[in-house]
């Protein structure tokens, strides 16, 4: 099998089937490191990457720097709080100094959809989009396809419901992006003012009751209400959100015995999603951890690396 053939990750929409299979099937057989008592392959030995994070992040920017750690790479993380960002740097300057300091990639999450995208159009170095405003957080939705295809064997014909504040998450966008290339029943269910429009042109299934989306689900997607970004009140309070969309161990009978439970992270436990549930017999949620190192590693082997290692 090829390597990849771009530069750059951006998202999961201008991916083909192919890539994804080439990202998971590496990460699958990168996984095994994770577990290891000595985690470290020289791989990329001597290449370079910075994680460049303009909003917060545990899960993601973590998993990226102990990635790297794990196949030898070198990485620094920028603290932009701390960087030259806040004496009014631009993205771009800031971009092209690491990049003149021998970088290969640049990691990046930033509040503004489409950063990613222009800065790649600056560097020679790869960029990777670790989350980029409501636009796609597209190594979340390989991490959570790679947990489903783990678990599942396959992802055509399976019920995906992902419940909550749709409007707002670039991990929604990018499991219907990736999901929906493979043949998946996707349905997303949440209030009607957290659901955007234009949703069913994607090929999905869209609806306010949460019982239509989860009845017989294969895998239950459960998103954080991201309430930094609520501008506006979209909903009457925390406590009606979660009576009405909240999942719990009630609402997950109507899902298959044998379902997914997954939730991209960090959880507000007694809003969206149950505690009950979350630490329950079919939650995979920790898995989805794990699978974010595999993965991250994954992408930054064929890009850096350019080989296969599956
Ligand atoms: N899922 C996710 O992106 O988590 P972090 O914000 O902690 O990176």
């Amino acid at each position: 099998m090829a390597g990849l053939k771009r530069k750059d990750i951006l998202g999961l929409r201008e991916m083909s089937t192919e890539e994804i299979d080439l990202i998971l099937d590496t990460a699958d057989a990168l996984k095994d490191i994770v577990n290891r008592p000595i985690k470290k392959l020289p791989t990329l030995r001597g290449k370079s990457y910075v994680t460049l994070f303009y909003e917060n992040s545990t899960r993601t920017a973590k998993s990226f720097e102990l990635a790297g750690k794990y196949l030898s790479a070198d990485s620094i993380n920028i603290a932009v709080a701390s960087s030259s960002v806040a004496k009014g740097e631009t993205l771009v300057d800031t971009a092209r100094n690491l990049e003149a300091m021998g970088i290969d990639a640049v990691v990046m999450r930033h509040p503004m959809g489409g950063a990613p995208h222009f800065l790649a159009k600056h560097l020679k170095a790869s960029v990777i989009n670790a989350g980029d405003g409501m636009h796609e957080h597209p190594t979340q939705g390989l991490l959570d396809m790679l947990t489903i295809r783990q678990r599942k064997g396959a992802f055509k014909g399976l019920k995906v419901a992902i419940i909550g504040d749709i409007f707002h998450s670039r991990v929604a966008r990018s499991n219907v992006f990736g999901l929906t290339k493979y043949g998946a029943e996707v349905w997303v269910a949440g209030p009607s003012t957290l659901l955007p429009a234009g949703f069913e042109e994607l090929g999905v299934k869209v609806t306010t009751r949460v019982e239509e989306a989860l009845e017989g689900a294969d895998v239950v997607n459960v998103l954080r209400l991201q309430l930094e970004r609520q501008e506006k009140a979209l909903f009457p309070t925390v406590a009606e959100y979660s009576k009405f969309w909240g999942v719990g161990p009630e609402r997950l009978k109507l899902a298959k015995p044998d379902h997914l439970l997954m939730h991209p992270g960090p959880m507000n436990r007694g809003v969206e999603i149950a505690t009950a549930a979350a630490d329950g017999a079919q939650s995979v949620i920790l898995e989805q951890v794990t699978n974010g190192v595999a993965v991250r590693m994954a992408l930054l082997y064929l890009l850096l690396g350019g080989g296969d290692a599956a």
